[in-house]
């Protein structure tokens, strides 16, 4: 049977700007307990006993991996299928009997990656043990949303009144929506959107950003954008996910999902003290002569996100409020 009063991480929405300070926090700390051989102490001792499991039906290397390792830092045991191939998926079998069947083995959280929009809340309404949305196909991506507002937070030192640049595929990727869900809970903060046609941020996004008085601009012009940026953040054309609009406008205009490539000409317009992030896997929207420039953080940002998804796990079981 499911519970109703589990600590689901279902969508950003759920969070308070207090709650994500006090995630953060225990990320500041927890980056402070691994000693030289990379091994982590917590101070309450290791959470032995409690299991994580990763439950993906899409693909994935970081959320799959870092929730593994966060866990196992943690001092929890871990489990996972990454593979529907062999899983009874593949028969036919419901996301909610899967989630069933697993709950009944007892982990202590399900990390959930999935095809569809709302299916994480779908799970949660199964399930009998927490549920952590992994990436729901276009809708969210919490975990990943959270930790890049933290890098903006250890780069930048703050997370309002940020010029954000958001580029790249914006209406299927997930990442670029829970991160500007995030920055809309903080002051100040404002928005360009960089898209190829069809690929625009939603309607929902934009109609939230004006109900909150947060101003954003859509262009195809990316020089002043970059000029007056304090964050760049890139996004990959999500080519597993095209609607069918999108399928056509490719087929006419070959080479238009490969149109923004950031590369040393467009990095050296941005300021020194801006940041170019990107939630990864990069597949040509960044060129990797520009790894080496102090703004190009993408990498420190993986960094951070095992921080912030141990802080995610503490959460989920009550040992942060
Ligand atoms: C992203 C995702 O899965 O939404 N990857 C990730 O979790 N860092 C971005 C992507 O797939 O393009």
């Amino acid at each position: 049977m499911a519970s109703k009063n589990l600590r689901h991480l279902l969508s950003v929405d759920q969070l308070d700007t207090e709650l994500i300070e006090r995630m953060f926090t225990y990320a500041d700390a927890a980056a402070k307990n691994f000693d030289d051989k990379n091994r982590f102490h917590r101070p309450g001792g290791p959470l032995q006993g409690h299991i994580l499991h990763r439950l993906f039906y899409k693909e994935s290397t970081r959320t799959y991996e870092s929730f593994g390792f966060a866990a196992e830092h943690l001092g929890m045991g871990v489990q996972g299928s990454q593979s529907v191939q062999f899983s009874s998926v593949a028969k036919g079998e419901t996301l909610e009997d899967t989630i069933r069947v697993i709950s009944a083995y007892l982990p202590s959280l399900i990390v959930l990656r999935s095809a569809k929009a709302g299916d994480a809340a779908r799970a949660a309404e199964f399930a009998s043990v927490p549920i952590v949305n992994g990436g729901d196909g276009s809708g969210e991506h919490p975990t990943q949303g959270l930790y890049d507002l933290y890098t903006a937070r250890e780069e930048l030192g703050r997370t309002s009144n940020l010029k954000v640049v958001m580029g790249g595929d914006l209406s299927n990727g997930r990442t670029a929506r829970s991160f500007t869900k995030l920055l809309a809970k903080y002051p100040g903060n404002s928005f360009t959107f960089i898209s190829p046609p069809t690929f625009e941020m939603g309607d929902d996004i934009k109609q939230m950003l004006d109900e909150k008085g947060l101003k954003y601009t859509e262009t195809s012009e990316l020089e002043t954008a970059f000029k007056e940026a304090d964050i760049v953040y890139w996004t990959r054309v999500q080519t597993e996910r095209l609607t069918d609009e999108q399928a056509k406008f490719l087929k006419a205009n070959p080479g238009a999902d490969k149109k923004y490539v950031i590369g040393a000409k467009e990095i050296a317009l941005m300021r020194k003290d801006a940041r170019l992030m990107h939630p990864l896997p990069r597949v040509g929207e960044i060129d990797p002569a520009i790894d080496n420039d102090p703004r190009a953080i993408y990498f420190d940002q993986v960094h951070y996100g095992l921080r912030v998804r141990m802080a995610i796990i503490e959460w989920v079981l009550g040992y942060i409020e």
